[in-house]
C-alpha cells in the first residue's frame, strides 16, 4: 500500500492504494465519484477519460499512485451552484446523449479543449471525439453541441 494525496474537483484527498489500484477504481470505488465510466478498460473508448492537471487523460491505463500530488477533474466537478456547465447545457440542447455512458468522458475532453486557445474547427472537434466511442447517438448532436461551446 502507498500513501496518496490528491485534489480531486478541488477537494483534498489523503488515502492508502494498492500499488497496482487503476485511477478509474480509485475515483469510481474509493471515493465514490461513479459519474467517470468504465467501458473497454484498455485505453479505446474513452468513457473514463478525465482530466489530470488540466489534460485529458484515461483513467483506465493510469495507476492511483501516478496522481500522487496532482489535480484530477472529473464530471461530477463541472456543475456549480449557478447550474449546469456550458458544455452540459449544450449536450442537453443538442440531444447529444442518450444512455450517458460516454457523456461524462466527452465533456472532461470538451473541457480540455475550452482550456485551449480557440476557436476549434469542426475538423478538429471531430477528430478530438475519435478517441470517444459512442454507441448511442450518431456523433451529429455531440459535435453541433461542442461547436457551439469551443467552435467557431
Ligand atoms: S474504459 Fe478507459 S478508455 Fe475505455
Ligand atoms: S449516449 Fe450512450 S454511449 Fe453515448
Amino acid at each position: 500500500m502507498r500513501r496518496i494525496e490528491v485534489d480531486v474537483n478541488g477537494s483534498r484527498h489523503v488515502r492508502h492504494v494498492d500499488e497496482r489500484r487503476l485511477l478509474s477504481d480509485f475515483l469510481r470505488h474509493d471515493l465514490g465519484l461513479r459519474g467517470t465510466k468504465v467501458g473497454c478498460e484498455h485505453g479505446v473508448c474513452g468513457a473514463c477519460t478525465v482530466l489530470l492537471d488540466g489534460a485529458a487523460v484515461r483513467s483506465c491505463l493510469l495507476l492511483a499512485v501516478q496522481v500522487d500530488g496532482c489535480r484530477v477533474d472529473t464530471v461530477e466537478g463541472l456543475a456549480g451552484p449557478e447550474g449546469l456547465h456550458p458544455l452540459q447545457e449544450a449536450l442537453h440542447r443538442h440531444h447529444g446523449l442518450q444512455c450517458g455512458y460516454c457523456t461524462a468522458g466527452i465533456l472532461m475532453t470538451a473541457v480540455e479543449m475550452a482550456g485551449e486557445a480557440g476557436p476549434h474547427s469542426v475538423e478538429e472537434i471531430k477528430q478530438r471525439l475519435s478517441g470517444h466511442i459512442c454507441r448511442c447517438t450518431g456523433y451529429a448532436g455531440i459535435v453541433a453541441a461542442l461547436s457551439e461551446v469551443v467552435g467557431s
